[in-house]
């Protein structure tokens, strides 16, 4: 109810809607509209009413709301259910308990906090409250789990797309799973799995957008950035999660159909940051790996991997266990 009251009074723009609007298309009393409007407004949305004319939404509170989000995606969304919090441990792990407990794909579980994001390879994610968008979506993906590494690379195109769209930059991406724009890294996704050994039980894709971070600490100051300060303007929150969770369900069903990223290779690799310079491989932890390469990077395969021509010959480096780095600096 409270979404769809958003919806509305947002493809009215500056009209007024009627009371008796909401009541139809809800098919509620005018005291169901009032109390959520009570609601809505109590939560930090401007709404002007006016006797005789109605409600007019003036602006929405700076909080990302479960009923804003959903208010926003658009009708053939991938997402029907959004599932927000203050504070959480990790989207990730409350969307992996959630499809344990049966939720369906599309699922989305956003939080204005997270107290023990994660990173990839166990790193810690830095969840700034209220600065960054901290999400994951439930997924339910008929393809085989040895191409569930693709979902990570559509994602990476769908978060470039909105981007776009919603703040007006241009990214690119950092395979296998970093956005990044002037260098230096915007998002990071986390696609996690549960599998048999044919069969996908779930999949969750995280993802961790630094949209209006002023500072990060020390130890990833260097490579980590924010849309804001790359840009200089204020991120809409609500508005970048929704056009990212929409894009993605885009992506996603074309990859679902397609069983790999083949359809994606061109538009993937016109975006990567890497692509013909030279970037450096780690495999095992970049603090310690066992063994390094340098080539230059050629794009990805219909695989997913990223080809680097070395010295010794092409070499075709999946993503799981490695880092690749660009030789000069981040990208
Ligand atoms: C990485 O770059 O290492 C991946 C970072 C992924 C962070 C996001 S934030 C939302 C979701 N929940 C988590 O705990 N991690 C992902």
């Amino acid at each position: 109810m409270k979404s769809e009251i958003l919806r509305t009074l947002r493809e009215a723009g500056d009209n007024f809607v009627s009371g008796q609007v909401f009541c139809e298309k809800a098919g509620v009393t005018r005291q169901a509209v009032w109390k959520n409007i009570a609601w809505l407004k109590e939560n930090g949305f401007v709404i002007e009413s006016v006797p005789n004319k109605g409600y007019k939404l003036v602006s929405s509170p700076p909080v990302i709301y479960a009923a804003d989000i959903e208010s926003r995606l658009s009708e053939d969304s991938i997402c029907r259910k959004v599932k927000s919090f203050d504070s959480i441990n990790s989207t990730n792990i409350w969307a992996k308990q959630l499809a344990e407990d049966g939720a369906e794909e599309g699922t989305l579980v956003i939080a204005e906090k997270q107290t023990a994001g994660k990173g990839r390879r166990g790193r810690q994610w830095e969840s700034e409250p209220g600065a960054g968008v901290y999400m994951s979506i439930v997924l339910r993906p008929g393809i085989n789990p040895v191409n569930v590494p693709g979902i990570t690379l559509v994602t990476a195109l769908a978060l470039v797309s909105s981007i776009k769209e919603t703040c007006n930059a241009e990214p690119l991406i950092k395979w296998p799973n970093d956005i990044v724009l002037g260098g230096k890294k915007i998002c990071g996704i986390l696609t996690e799995m549960s599998s048999e050994m044919n069969y996908i039980n779930y999949v969750v894709t995280g993802i961790g957008i630094n949209a209006n971070n002023r500072h990060f600490n020390k130890e990833i100051e260097k490579t980590a950035t924010s849309i804001y300060l790359q840009t200089g303007k204020e991120v809409d929150r609500a508005q970048l999660a929704a056009c990212t969770v929409d894009s993605f369900g885009a992506y996603y069903r074309k990859f679902e159909e397609a069983k790999s990223i083949t359809p994606f290779i061109e538009e993937y690799n016109s975006l990567l940051a890497s692509m013909d310079k030279e970037v450096k491989i780690f495999y095992g932890m970049e603090e310690d790996a066992e063994r390094t390469e340098t080539g230059r990077a050629r794009g990805i395969n219909k695989d997913g991997a990223l080809i680097v021509d070395t010295k010794n010959g092409t070499e075709y480096v999946m993503s799981g266990e490695v880092s690749v780095r660009g030789l000069y600096g981040y990208v």
